[in-house]
């Protein structure tokens, strides 16, 4: 099973960005540490991280022709992005949104998602196990509907 992961604006800089709220660990470490976590399951794992919003719509495009399954943290834009929203509308295969804060525990702003209504559901507060908890899910999900 192919799974793709995005992760969208400023995520690059986890592990300096407001750690208290981000945690202290880089993408880079997060990246090995779900390429671990992939290989224990028999998944194949792509990631991708942009700043952009186009470029993160077009990634959900591609990426369908590839992937069973998407795992998506938006950032920011998942309180602003229709056009995400839309990209995500459109395709056929399940995508998981998540995040690392609990962002219902945070400014009112971030408790409205645009996006979590066109996923499958949404994982959040965990820090990078959000991640690999989505993962989990998606396999579980998959395999349940083959
Ligand atoms: C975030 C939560 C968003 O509100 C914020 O804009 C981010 C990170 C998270 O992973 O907790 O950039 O998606």
């Amino acid at each position: 099973m192919n799974v793709l992961i995005l992760h969208g604006p400023n995520l690059n800089l986890l592990g300096t960005r407001q750690p208290e709220i981000y945690g202290a660990t880089s993408l880079d470490n997060i990246n090995d540490l779900l390429h671990q976590f992939a290989q224990n399951h028999g998944l194949q794992l792509r990631i991708t991280q942009s700043n952009h919003e186009g470029a993160i719509i077009d990634a959900i495009q591609e990426g369908a022709y590839w992937a069973q399954g998407i795992v998506i943290n938006p950032g920011a834009y998942t309180h602003t992005s229709l056009a995400i929203r839309d990209a995500i509308a459109a395709i056929s295969i399940p995508v998981i949104e998540v995040h690392l804060s609990n962002i219902y525990s945070r400014e009112e702003f971030r408790h409205e998602s645009l996006i979590a209504p066109v996923c499958l559901g949404q994982i959040c507060g965990f820090g990078w196990k959000s991640y690999t908890l989505a993962i989990q899910a998606l396999s579980d999900e998959l395999q349940e509907s083959t």
